[in-house]
């Protein structure tokens, strides 16, 4: 074990001095790690690469190493609620709970080596929130979703919440480790109505 672990320090070692390589003149090759990652992302495809690139709700958020004080925080939220939402053209923000599901299930998407573009993107919401007590397996970084509608009911103001909240998680909490589901582009205005209606639906086993 210990040999293995002594083996394996120059590797860590050479790794993770490799974003800070030092040229000739005593520069650093990258002067900041944004710019060692830009240039070891291989790809060319122009979407994959704007990922790379900050907005101002990231870049205030890093500055504060996501713990942005109260006037950063209330910048952050005002400046995301002004931020355009798109609603589905159905009409209604509450879909299908039984698609809600399978969305909040996968974790499919937008991941180097995803193989078929045909299949939807997951909003992998197990991965950070529990949401049915069947559900032995899922993530507790956002808190417990379980019951969400039975507490809150299904009033327009909780859906329109919802809808707003998973299109946007911070224009209600800045520095959020929520994903912008509807503002990046993650998932479209349809699957988000499924998935409020997972959270709301009386039916759905969120709410049994
Ligand atoms: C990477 C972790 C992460 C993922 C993935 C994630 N969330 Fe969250 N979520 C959070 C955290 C952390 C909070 C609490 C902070 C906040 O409100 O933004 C939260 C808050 C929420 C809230 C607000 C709860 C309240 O009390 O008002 C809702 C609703 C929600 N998430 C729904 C979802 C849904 C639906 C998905 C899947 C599409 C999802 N989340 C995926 C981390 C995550």
């Amino acid at each position: 074990m210990v040999d293995l672990k002594l083996r394996a320090a120059p590797l860590i070692a050479s790794a993770l001095l490799g974003g800070c390589t030092l040229l000739d003149d005593g520069k650093r090759q990258f002067p900041t790690a944004e710019e060692a990652i830009a240039a070891s992302f291989k790809t060319t495809d122009s979407a994959w690469r704007q990922r790379l690139v900050q907005d101002e709700t990231q870049r205030l958020c890093s500055k504060a190493h996501d713990r942005p004080d109260k006037a950063t925080a209330e910048r952050i939220e005002k400046m995301n609620l002004a931020m355009k939402i798109a609603y589905p053209q159905s009409g209604t923000l509450v879909g299908d709970w039984k698609r809600g599901e399978v969305l909040a299930q996968s974790g499919y998407g937008l991941r180097v080596g995803d193989t078929a573009p045909n299949r939807p993107t997951g909003g992998n919401c197990y991965a950070c929130h529990r949401l049915q007590a069947r559900e032995l397996s899922y993530g507790t970084l956002g808190p417990s979703l379980l019951g969400y509608g039975k507490m809150r009911g299904n009033s327009e103001a909780v859906v329109k919440y919802t809808y707003d909240k998973i299109w946007n998680a911070q224009a209600f909490s800045a520095c959020s480790s929520m994903p912008r589901f509807g503002h990046n582009g993650i998932l479209t205005p349809a699957q988000i109505a499924d998935l409020v209606a997972l959270l709301v639906d009386p039916a759905s086993p969120v709410n049994q």
